[in-house]
């Protein structure tokens, strides 16, 4: 075996036993092989994806807009916007808290440590990150990771409310305390928040506990996977309707 390839199984083996280590610690105890196969004709149930629409080109257009922004400070030392990726056509749809050194230098969401379990909880609900779409409360990355201030998350949120009202998921996931009250205008702890289904811009929400936060505490994915869990009912039941 050369190096090169011993080197790239090195990698898989290594990230196989994150993924399962992920998975325990989510709470499964048996794993059913087949999930997470993509090809066309086998899309997972309520996230089949359409075709381009004039929705999308409304979206690009808020994306422009947004790439301008000089709303806030966050302007002046951001390398790129993080808009959002994914599919915008899902039925799920994620929101972070800002971006991260990675998601900064990248300008995508979610492409970090955090951004790594984050795909492993989704592979665990069958789901890749291009089944779903994602984005973040803030555009621009905070200065080293700080949280973000009450007037970077002000400048930020008329696009925040535009973003899921163009997009229409049936469901919405907010990943931590800052998604979450400031899609539901409440200062109530995330621990509280968690867990209940809400209302937001005709979607369903549901906040849960940010991957990041995950990292630094592992006991409290289960709690994570709870959620995930009514996530997926609650994407089956919307899909059973509309197939009535
Ligand atoms: N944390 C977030 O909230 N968003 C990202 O994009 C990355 C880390
Ligand atoms: N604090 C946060 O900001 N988010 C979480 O998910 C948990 C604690």
């Amino acid at each position: 075996m050369t190096s090169k390839l011993y080197h790239e199984c090195y990698t898989h083996v290594c990230q196989a036993r994150s993924l399962l280590q992920d998975l325990l610690e989510l709470g499964f105890n048996t794993i059913v092989p087949a999930v997470a196969t993509h090809s066309a004709d086998n899309v997972p149930a309520g996230l089949a994806f359409e075709p381009p629409t004039p929705m999308m080109e409304s979206l690009s257009e808020l994306q422009a807009e947004v790439e301008q922004c000089r709303a806030c400070l966050l302007h002046e030392q951001r390398n790129t916007v993080v808009f959002g990726r994914g599919n915008p056509s899902a039925d799920l749809v994620f929101v972070g808290e800002a971006p991260g050194y990675e998601e900064d230098q990248q300008g995508l969401p979610f492409v970090g440590e955090a951004g790594q379990l984050l795909k492993r909880i989704l592979f665990a609900m069958g789901l890749s990150p291009e089944d779903v779409y994602i984005c973040n409360l803030i555009k621009c990355r905070p200065p080293v990771n700080r949280d973000p201030l009450t007037n970077e998350v002000a400048a930020c949120e008329p696009y925040l409310k535009r973003q899921p009202a163009l997009l229409k998921p049936k469901v919405i996931v907010a990943l931590g305390r800052f998604a979450s009250q400031t899609l539901l205008g409440v200062e109530t702890p995330i621990s509280r928040l968690r867990g209940h289904w809400y209302t937001y811009a005709g979607s369903a929400l549901m906040p849960t506990f940010h991957p990041a936060y995950l990292l630094r505490s592992p006991a409290e994915k289960k709690l994570v996977w709870e959620d995930m869990k009514e996530v997926k009912k609650r994407l089956e039941s919307a899909k059973i309707r509309q197939a009535d």
